[in-house]
């Protein structure tokens, strides 16, 4: 079976700084459920951005599929994206005017499904994740565990294979966390998603079947 994922001898550094990335090297098959833990400034978060196409980096190659998403145009970038991947970033990034569906919603809108279908898609979504009645708010009201449910609900209205997760769960008190990972987790096993998730809580980071930890520019895996 081929990976989904393949990073090889990946070197990223900052305006030619130190290198936050120091060869990393880092496949990941179809349907794995992958922790990543490490220091704050570690490079988590841009590592999760190079996987994500967001970044580029300074050498190595990056196989997502078979696809050698460096040599993709921006245009086709943006494409390959939008279809094959989720990512809950670290402070939602949500559209503050946009309401809670038209945020969830958005990923289907830019693959081009009508509005029509797309607000009924849509409604699914709110449900599952017990929005309905917060639907016409616009998200920069919402509460923090709320605005964390838009953004998993946007991250994965277009069931891409692969969802990105940077500390999802990082401003909710532990009880909430816990309950909105294990629904999220859930979601992912019935879908057979793919799930790359960093997190500094251990207990969390235990639920992975695969775990690394990034520190001093590395990647390792441990037990
Ligand atoms: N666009 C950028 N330009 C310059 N330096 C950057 C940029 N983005 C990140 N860095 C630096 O790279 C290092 C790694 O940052 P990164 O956000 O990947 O860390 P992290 O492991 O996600 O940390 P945290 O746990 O605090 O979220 C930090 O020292 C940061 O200041
Ligand atoms: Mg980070």
């Amino acid at each position: 079976m081929n990976n989904l994922i393949d990073l090889k001898n990946i070197i990223k550094s900052y305006n030619n700084e130190i290198k936050i990335l120091n060869n990393i090297n880092f496949s990941v098959n179809q349907s794995d459920l992958i922790s990543i833990i490490g220091p704050s400034g570690s490079g988590k978060t841009s590592l999760l951005n190079i996987i994500g196409s967001l970044d580029s980096f300074n050498s190595g190659t990056y196989q997502f599929n078979n696809i050698d998403v460096l040599k993709l145009k921006e245009k086709e970038k943006n494409k390959f994206r939008n279809k094959n991947i989720g990512f809950i970033h670290q402070f939602h990034y949500l559209i503050p005017e946009l309401t809670s569906l038209e945020n969830i919603i958005l990923p289907l809108l830019i693959s081009n499904l009508s509005l029509k279908d797309s607000i009924e898609i849509g409604h699914t979504y709110l449900k599952e994740f017990k929005l309905e009645d917060r639907k016409n708010i616009k998200s920069n009201l919402l509460s923090g565990g709320e605005q964390q449910r838009v953004s998993i609900a946007r991250a994965m209205i277009n069931s891409p294979s692969l969802i990105l997760a940077d500390e999802m769960t990082g401003n909710l008190d532990e009880k909430n966390s816990e309950l909105i990972f294990e629904f999220f987790i859930n979601k992912i096993k019935q879908n057979q998603q793919t799930l790359i998730f960093v997190t500094h809580n251990n207990k969390l980071a235990n639920i992975a079947k695969v775990k690394y930890k990034l520190e001093n520019g590395s990647l390792e895996r441990y037990l």
